[in-house]
């Protein structure tokens, strides 16, 4: 029944959305949100793909007023998972020895479990975001292995503790390849995690992270290593850490990916390959930009797209439009595609996440890389999700 409500809206979707490109699909300031109907009435993607793998979004509630009625109904309506974008990060909650800032991601937990959203937490161990008091002993200076080692252990088992059976699993390490490419080694990014304990730190978090939560799955987590150099590393780590061990359920393949690279044939590969190390695959962190060339890394002031506007060649952004409509059929295109490949893999594939729930609440803002602008109007890409269905 699901199934045939679900199709049944799609159609109606198409047959009333297939009008011209006007202000209304643009990302048009000037389009005020209208009603919490259209909302609800567009096409569920967590219903159309309910058969093949969880829908997601990354999400915080740093405020009564982070998100608008309108987005709230957006997360509620489209989504079945969610990830903390950033509340749960170390930094974020673990921001000095002995202190933990719960607050927003118990917002978090309570707005999920309220309307049966399923959280996976995110991230127990990064190079980024991690305070240097893991690091320093009480004099400031290094700290000993056996001494970091235990503040990973505590942080990681005072964390995943705080959320046992709640959470249905955990980026526990993130980002751990580097980009400058090394595909005959692990190429391990040199952090101070790696410089403290060792490369075993990996396998060390894992299994904390077991025995705070033995039944929560536990994910590896990057940006790039469905291709290239990366992929290959990515690949020897893991087969590292599954020899020593490590308790890994799954590989999460952020897909921060943009026009410009889209790595179809890679992606599919890569899929396979992580399969056959007896892994699942999260798509974690997904989406598209219209311009710049993706990738997770941070840029060096921060956010990627929130400032950047795109290149104008000389003409003012404010005065060449963008989006273009032949851009935003591209991102459908390229949606449209990813989400063949994904259908074609959906007994590897627990979740697709995108980063975000619209182009205003995206890290990426700036290159609008998700299904819905910023005031919430699904743009061709959404209706392209949909119709990709299988
Ligand atoms: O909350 C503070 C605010 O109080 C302050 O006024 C403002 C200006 O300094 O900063 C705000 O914190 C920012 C935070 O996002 C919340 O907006 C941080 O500076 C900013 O660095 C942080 O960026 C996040 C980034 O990770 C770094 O943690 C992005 O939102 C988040 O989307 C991005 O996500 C990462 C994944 O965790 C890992 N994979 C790559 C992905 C993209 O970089």
């Amino acid at each position: 029944m699901k199934e045939l409500s679900a199709h049944l809206c799609c159609l109606l979707f198409l047959v009333a959305s297939f009008v011209p490109l006007g202000a209304k699909g643009q990302d048009n300031a000037a389009t005020q949100p209208d009603s919490l109907v259209e909302i609800q009435s567009l096409p569920r993607l967590k219903d159309i793909y309910a058969k093949d793998f969880l829908i997601g979004t990354c999400l915080d509630f740093y405020s009564p007023d982070t998100y608008s009625a309108r987005d709230l109904e957006v997360i509620k309506s489209q989504f079945d998972v969610a990830t903390p974008e950033n509340s749960m990060k170390p930094g974020n909650i673990h921001p000095s020895e002995g202190q933990w800032d719960w607050a927003a991601a118990d917002a978090l937990m309570k707005f999920c479990q309220e309307n049966s959203i399923q959280v996976t937490g995110h991230t127990l161990v990064w190079h980024e975001q991690t305070p240097n008091w893991f690091f320093l002993d009480a004099n400031g200076d290094k700290a000993s292995r056996q001494q970091v080692l235990a503040r990973l252990k505590e942080h990681i088992e005072t964390l995943v503790g705080h959320f046992k059976g709640k959470v249905k699993g955990w980026d526990v390490v993130n980002e751990v390849v580097r980009d400058r490419p090394d595909p005959n080694t692990e190429n391990l990014r040199p952090s101070r995690w790696f410089h403290a304990i060792g490369s075993d730190y990996i396998t060390w978090a894992f299994k904390y992270a077991h025995e705070a939560d033995p039944n929560a799955e536990l994910y590896y987590n990057d940006y790039g290593i469905e291709q290239g150099a990366k992929h290959k590393s990515s690949m020897l780590l893991l087969k590292r850490l599954i020899h020593d061990g490590a308790p890994i359920t799954a590989v999460g393949i952020q897909g921060h990916w943009s026009l410009r690279n889209l790595p179809y044939k890679e992606l599919d590969q890569a899929i396979a390959d992580y399969q056959s190390l007896g892994l699942k695959i999260n798509i974690s962190e997904l989406d598209v930009t219209l311009t710049g060339s993706g990738g997770g890394q941070l840029n060096p002031g921060g956010n990627a797209g929130a400032s950047a506007t795109p290149a104008s060649g000389g003409v003012s952004s404010r005065r060449r439009r963008f989006p273009t409509p032949e851009q935003l059929q591209a991102q459908a295109d390229g949606y449209a595609k990813l989400f063949q490949i994904f259908q074609k893999h959906k007994d590897a594939i627990i979740r697709v996440t995108f980063w975000g729930i619209n182009d205003h609440h995206s890290w990426e803002a700036g290159r609008r890389p998700l299904l819905f602008d910023g005031q919430d109007n699904p743009k061709p890409a959404f209706r392209a999700v949909v119709q990709a269905k299988d």
